[in-house]
């Protein structure tokens, strides 16, 4: 087990109706707040009127700004900031999932950044500063409601990036499952393999002597499977819905990961297709994590074999020792098809004539600055295209 240091200050309201104490958790932190939102969603499911019922109700004045979309923009962002600054507002709720949180996580660090707040995604440097964030989730997926990380979108350079700093775990959020009743089976099933990806990307290790965290990674990714198919055949399975809300709330907070050295290279590869062609961040994850574990598990058979048994239940013989890790990446992909989700990068819509630019993005090598892309195998620019061509 590896040296490490684990703060997880976000404090967790999770329940029924759980929303309904924003106000008052907020009121210690702040007399006047940013509401920050998505595409329309809260405002169909009532949720808008029960926050800002809320606010009012505690005397919590807001200004707002909605509009968020999917893999965020920083031109939002840079909207966003303007008006916290204009209108003074001393917090940024985020009511949304993984989209709003990481806007309203790069509006909190711009608030106090002289200059472009793209500048630090685009250099990873310290930040010193940030408003604090709060959040009310809707949807069970990136795990940014207490996560450090802030991953967005420069639109008019087609890059997405990610940046974080304990500065931006949020000081609180709202878990309430009821608030996932609304979402369509795409959304559950992107969500799905987002957190199952935070998982892997941990999971997924040459680090020895890491049984409580391999145990916890295990549980987690069982309970996140059979809850996401429970919920697949009744969407308002409040149950099954905890599981999963908790379930991606753990799988990126980082208990699942101390002392172990993480990877990140289906990450790092995905968002080089978020960033040009718009996907969910889950479905291209859904497509790129079985041929990534194709590509990579004569590393470290023990690990996958560990996985094929304890995780995915593979039974029967070891010889030759390949055999359960490749059934069990089999059952992983329909495991995925199940929930509808894509295994080609055809069917996401991307054909072949980017591959190797995004390969070379996606390692820094298109900058001239190659820096190999994970660490359960060190991945250079011709690995990441063959994974590509791989999920073509
Ligand atoms: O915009 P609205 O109308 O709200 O619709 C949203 C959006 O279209 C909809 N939705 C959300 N809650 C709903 C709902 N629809 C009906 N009922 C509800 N209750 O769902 C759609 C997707 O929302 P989004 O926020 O984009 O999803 P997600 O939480 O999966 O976030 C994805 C983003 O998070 C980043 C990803 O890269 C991607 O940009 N990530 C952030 C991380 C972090 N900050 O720690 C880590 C992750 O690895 C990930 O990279
Ligand atoms: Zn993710």
């Amino acid at each position: 087990m590896l040296n490490f240091d684990l703060h997880i200050p976000t404090k967790i309201i999770f329940g029924r109706k759980a929303q309904e104490q924003i106000g008052k958790a907020l009121k210690p932190y702040a007399g006047k707040v940013l509401l920050h939102y998505g595409g329309g969603s809260i405002k169909k499911s009532g949720l808008y009127s029960e926050i800002t019922a809320a606010l009012r109700g505690s005397g919590i004045a807001f200004a707002e700004l909605g509009g968020v979309v999917p893999n965020p923009r920083l031109g939002l962002v840079q909207k966003g900031i303007e008006l916290c600054r204009k209108e003074q507002v001393e917090l940024v709720l985020a009511v949304g999932g993984g989209s709003v949180i990481d806007s309203a996580k790069a509006i909190a660090m711009g608030f106090y950044y002289e200059g472009n707040i793209w500048d630090v995604y685009e250099t990873g440097q310290a930040i010193t500063a940030a408003l604090p964030v709060a959040a009310v989730l809707t949807i069970p997926a990136a795990g940014s409601e207490s996560s450090p990380n802030t991953v967005i979108t420069n639109e008019e350079k087609a890059i997405k990036r990610g940046f974080g700093s304990q500065l931006l775990r949020p000081v609180l959020s709202v878990v309430n499952p009821e608030l996932f009743f609304t979402l369509p089976q795409e959304q559950l099933a992107n969500g799905a393999a987002d957190m199952m990806s935070h998982i892997f990307e941990r999971y997924f290790t040459n680090t020895t002597h890491t049984d409580l965290t391999d145990s916890l990674c295990e549980a987690t990714l069982k309970t996140i499977m059979k809850n996401a198919l429970l919920v697949k055949a009744d969407r308002q399975d409040y149950d099954a819905w905890s599981e999963i809300g908790l379930g991606a709330t753990f799988a990126h907070n980082n208990i699942l990961g101390v002392g172990r050295e993480q990877d990140w290279a289906c990450h790092g590869m995905e968002h080089e297709l978020s960033a040009i062609y718009d996907v969910a961040h889950g479905a291209g994850l859904a497509v790129l994590t079985p041929n990534w574990m194709e590509y990579v598990y004569k590393d470290n058979i023990a690990i996958f074999t560990q996985f094929a048994v304890k995780v995915m239940g593979v039974e029967g013989g070891y010889r030759p020792a390949e055999a359960p890790i490749l059934a069990a990446i089999a059952k992983l992909r329909k495991f995925y098809r199940e929930l509808g989700l894509p295994s080609t990068l055809k069917e996401l819509g991307i054909d072949e004539s980017k591959l190797e630019l995004m390969a070379q993005k996606a390692t820094g090598a298109a900058y001239g600055a190659e820096r190999p892309l994970g660490n359960f195998k060190k991945l250079l620019w011709q690995d990441v295209l063959a994974i590509y061509k791989r999920s073509a």
